[in-house]
């Protein structure tokens, strides 16, 4: 029989913790070919948190309790997650907040997604099925909605509608092999590190619905300033599409600084000069993009294998050129010529960065698999 570890972070979750033990092993026999077992890591809680779950272990042999300093949610699951590896040997893990926000009952669910195939399910409160309290304030939900939607498009990964989910399964050897790796990240940012780690690795990903319900007893440890600025940061320093952007704004800088130079003060053929400015910033987009944008994914060390990508990096890269001097001839000849400037900025923002995007990650920096 496969194990499944449950693992839940508790601070004060005192008037929490009993009901949710008993709902989580009353799911036992709803999956009954994996054997239940439930890691509470408990941060010292001053409500005695600990000491009801002790009381509970009499009861339920499956029910283990680590406790550790106070030091976020991150650190929680990634001390837990370790003393799993160690002591108990699970073929699947799940998060899951301990103040009932989370429907035992959903867990199910995670299961057949991960027997389906899945390395990652999220629990998502964004897809049909699933929702957010209605009860949250407005400033809340807009809050919630707009992180997520911020999340998605920083990484142009559309189809994970949940980042910050805390409710999850994920294999056992998926997060033992990036546990290194994310644990620097604290509280909520190691959720959303967990995700883009297991994507840029290959994995698979699926989301099943959840509705999540606000907690009756205790209050929410989350900080909100704390919480937008890491998602920024994050994103700025380890989102490719975002490095892309910046790639490209290089490229942008080399092709006009060059054009210039030649043009204005070397007095080049313009064509001559155009032909040299723009190749120069392929090639250092190419570079750039290949030891930076998508490191993670870097084409192999030969010769045979650069040439060729960069052969299909110079058909894209003519493709976008021909896209945006027919696109910005069309809409001058249609709308006259006075906001060319605009023109261009939003064929490239909204035509050539995607196109781009797209085309080099099907072709040029495939994912690992
Ligand atoms: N051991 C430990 N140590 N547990 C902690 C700590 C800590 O320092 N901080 C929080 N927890 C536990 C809480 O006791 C609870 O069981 C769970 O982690 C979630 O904490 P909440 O404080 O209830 O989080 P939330 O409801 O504001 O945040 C929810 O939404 C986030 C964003 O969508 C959770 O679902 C998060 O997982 C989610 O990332
Ligand atoms: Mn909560």
């Amino acid at each position: 029989m496969k194990k499944l570890t449950i693992v839940l972070p508790t601070y004060n979750e005192s008037g929490n913790i009993e009901k949710l033990i008993n709902d989580i092993f009353a799911e036992q026999k709803n999956i009954a070919n994996w054997e239940l077992t439930i890691l509470v890591v408990d941060s010292k809680s001053p409500d005695k948190t600990g000491e009801i779950v002790k009381k509970l272990q009499k009861k339920y042999h499956q029910l283990y309790l680590l406790e550790i300093e106070k030091a976020g949610l991150g650190k929680a699951y990634s001390e837990g997650f370790q003393y799993a590896f160690d002591h108990l040997n699970p073929y699947l893990m799940m998060e899951m907040d301990a103040d009932i926000s989370h429907d035992p009952r959903d867990i199910p669910k995670f299961v057949h997604g991960i027997e389906k195939g899945a390395d990652l399910v999220i629990g998502s409160r964004y897809i049909k099925g699933g929702s957010i309290p209605k009860d949250w304030g407005l400033h809340r939900k807009i809050f919630s909605i707009f992180a997520n939607l911020f999340i998605r498009f920083g990484f142009m990964k559309l189809t994970i509608t949940d980042w910050t989910s805390g409710y999850r399964a994920i294999k056992s050897w998926v997060i033992k092999n990036l546990i290194n790796h994310v644990k620097k990240y604290s509280g909520y940012l190691f959720q959303i590190a967990v995700i883009d780690e297991v994507l840029k690795t290959g994995g698979h990903v699926t989301e099943v619905p959840i509705k999540f319900k606000e907690r009756k007893f205790g209050k929410s440890k989350i900080s909100f300033i704390q919480y937008i600025s890491g998602i920024v940061i994050y994103i700025l320093t380890n989102s490719s599409f975002i490095k892309f952007v910046i790639v490209g704004l290089i490229g942008f800088v080399i092709d006009f600084g060059i054009s210039y130079l030649l043009i204005e003060k070397l007095r080049f053929t313009v064509w001559v000069a155009t032909l040299i400015s723009a190749e120069t910033a392929i090639v250092a987009n190419f570079v750039f993009n290949n030891f930076w944008s998508f490191a993670h994914k870097k084409i192999e060390h030969s010769f045979k294998s650069y040439s060729g990508s960069f052969i299909k990096f110079n058909v894209v890269s003519s493709g976008s050129l021909i896209i945006q001097s027919v696109g910005i001839q069309l809409l001058v000849n249609f709308l006259g010529r006075k906001l060319w400037y605009l023109y261009k900025v939003l064929i490239i923002a909204f035509i050539i960065i995607p196109y781009s995007y797209v085309l080099y990650n099907k072709f040029i920096w495939k994912e690992k698999k």
